[in-house]
């Protein structure tokens, strides 16, 4: 089966360097297809001379987060949701452009730009039958979250301390699926509105799956393949400084 690896993206200062980063990983997949999604108006001279030299099987897409769901004019306890347009556009390009009757095998994993992937993550779930799970580090306050396994290798809860209710419980990066599934299901996408923080990705499972279709990987979720690391921002303050412009290098 092909990995298709959907990640969104937007131009900040380190933008390059957390794709370079993925690239550099990603170049170690087999049968890795990439769809990388701009959050921005026109796809960006940075990110496609980018993927062009990666020498990676990949799609470049863009679509721009509109202003009203970016900014902060929202009461407290609503959810910036973020990458989640990007997100569904990929779903979309796939449903689009892959016949769900040709014979065409293939898995959907969404990939953010800054988080950290092991190799081994990517075989596990190349063999998702309906949707995998597996532990991610570093989120929800807790070194890892992960779901719950019972002595039949069924998934019957989540180890999280923030709102272990939720109907899928877990993160982006804990689960991968399969893509007749996706296609199967053409209405499914992940909800922009009215989603409460942490419930972006129970928004699309809630669609395609239950509990029980899960597929525990990662040694009956025992092993962490994958970590929710972030970038922390670079200190650009002496930018524009004594005659410091920032000149035409690109970053
Ligand atoms: C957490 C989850 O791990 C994300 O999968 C989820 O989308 C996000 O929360 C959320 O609540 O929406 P976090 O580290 O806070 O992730 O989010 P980021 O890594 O900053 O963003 C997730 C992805 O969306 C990244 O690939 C990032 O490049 C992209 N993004 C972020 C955009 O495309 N546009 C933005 O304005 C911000
Ligand atoms: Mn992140």
């Amino acid at each position: 089966p092909t990995l298709h690896v959907i990640t969104p993206t937007y131009s900040r200062p380190v933008q390059k360097a957390e794709l370079t980063r993925l690239t550099n990983t990603l170049l170690h997949v087999p049968n890795l297809h990439w769809l990388v999604v701009e959050d921005s108006a026109q796809k960006t001279a940075l990110v496609s001379r980018l993927l062009e030299n990666t020498g990676l099987n990949y799609t470049h897409l863009n679509v721009e987060t509109p202003e009203n769901l970016r900014t902060q004019k929202k009461p407290r306890n609503v959810r910036i949701p973020r990458g989640t347009m990007q997100r569904n556009l990929a779903l979309r390009w796939l449903r689009e452009n892959i016949n769900p009757n040709s014979s065409h095998k293939g898995v959907v994993y969404f990939a953010d730009d800054d988080n950290t992937y092991s190799l081994e993550l990517f075989e596990e779930m190349r063999w998702t039958r309906k949707a995998s799970v597996w532990p991610v580090a570093f989120v929800g306050g807790l070194r890892y979250e992960s779901p719950k396994i019972n002595s039949q290798g069924k998934v019957f809860g989540w180890r999280t301390v923030f709102d272990p209710r939720r109907p899928f419980a877990i993160d982006m990066a804990g689960f991968a699926l399969n893509l007749q599934l996706i296609l199967s299901k053409p209405q499914a996408y992940f909800k922009l509105k009215g989603v409460k923080g942490g419930y972006q990705e129970s928004s699309l499972l809630q669609d395609l799956v239950t509990l029980r279709d899960l597929e525990p990987k990662a040694a009956n979720c025992t092993k962490i393949l994958v970590w929710h690391t972030r970038t922390e921002r670079p200190l650009l303050v002496n930018e524009g400084k004594k005659g410091f412009t920032s000149g035409n290098v690109e970053v």
